[in-house]
């Protein structure tokens, strides 16, 4: 548990991280990998990989380039699947040195139910996070596009997961229109299920804003897409202000009225970046593509960050949550 007192302590549902930079799912490894070559005791927390059912070996390659300011990905879900991870990958859950936050991705209710649940049920696990970017086979919809198939979906994962923080990642489909964002938002907090704890809540406890951005590259040439699976997704700094428009809605339209923390996720390089998203309405950040170009480029936010609160003279980072000056 950390100290309320430090300045970068931030506050998830009552669960503290001792700074507000956290690595974002799938792109640190399945677990501890990024170990070897940044600090973990040093982050706020890592999300592991998205973890399915069943093993997924993902799509063909090319499945990530690099695009101009950003990267596209269509990884496909590749994981080692559930057995695997309970068998293998989680008795080092409880000895990392840093908050982890299990991601959990599915294709049926049935689907995330189980490995949520599971997930829950691992020794260090201190929340769930919904990866709901993936299409229900029964609908091909995304789950996390439809505000009533993303409220069933929450609603069951709450249910079977009474005693463990559940942060729910929206998709970025929302982008153009505030009540997009805001009805999503709603739909995954109201949820239904039955809180059973003292922080815990209906539906989800915290939102992680957002996941990539669907998008296509083409090669002219052969007049081919440059990713087997055709589209995939935009991350890294083309993203970013998408990112803190995103949050900037969810938190004047729904979350600072219902208390719901946000993990504000797009673009992070710098700790202006991140201060970007904490003063739009993120209690934490998550960085994602960064990592592939600087590993430790997590610690320079922070240090930024410890800075940044100094020079605004408040005593925590949390003070600065939604602190954007606007006319409006
Ligand atoms: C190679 C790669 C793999 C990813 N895998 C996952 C995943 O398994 N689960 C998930 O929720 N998000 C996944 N993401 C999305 C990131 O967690 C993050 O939401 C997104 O990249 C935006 O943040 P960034 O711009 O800092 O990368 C992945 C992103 C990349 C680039």
């Amino acid at each position: 548990m950390e100290s309320r007192g430090s300045p970068l302590t931030t506050d998830l549902a009552g669960l503290l991280l001792r700074n507000p930079v956290m690595l974002a799912a799938g792109t640190a490894g399945t677990l501890d990998e990024m170990g070897s070559v940044l600090d973990l005791s040093r982050v706020g927390a890592v999300v592991t990989k998205s973890i399915t059912s069943q093993p997924r070996e993902g799509n063909a390659t090319w499945r990530i380039l690099e695009s101009k300011a950003g990267m596209l990905n269509a990884i496909g879900l590749a994981n080692v699947g559930l057995s695997d991870f309970e068998a293998h990958v989680s008795p080092r859950v409880a000895g990392m040195p840093t908050t982890v936050v299990g991601s959990v991705a599915g294709f049926s209710v049935e689907d995330y139910v189980r490995v949520a649940g599971a997930m829950g049920d691992i020794e260090g696990i201190a929340a769930v996070e919904l990866n709901v970017s993936c299409p229900n086979v029964r609908h091909g919809t995304e789950f996390g596009a439809d505000p009533r198939l993303l409220r069933d979906l929450v609603g069951a994962v709450r249910a079977a997961l009474p005693r463990t923080r559940l942060i729910v990642k929206l998709s970025p489909v929302a982008i153009g229109t505030p009540h997009g964002i805001a009805d999503l938002a709603r739909s995954a907090i109201e949820a239904g299920g039955v809180p059973s704890g003292p922080n815990l809540r209906p539906g989800a406890d915290a939102l992680t804003i957002a996941n990539t951005v669907p998008a296509m590259a083409i090669d002219p040439t052969t007049r081919r897409p440059r990713l087997a699976n055709v589209t995939g997704g935009l991350s890294g700094p083309a993203v970013h202000p998408i990112a803190v428009k995103l949050v900037y809605d969810a938190y004047r339209l729904v979350c600072r009225d219902t208390g719901t923390p946000i993990i504000g996720c797009g673009g992070v390089q710098t700790w202006e970046d991140a201060a970007e998203l904490i003063l739009a309405g993120a209690s934490a950040v998550q960085l994602g593509t960064a990592l592939f170009a600087d590993p430790r480029a997590p610690l320079q936010v922070i240090r930024g960050l410890e800075r940044w609160v100094q020079r605004q003279r408040v005593g925590s980072i949390m003070q600065l949550v939604g602190g954007v000056v606007t006319d409006a």
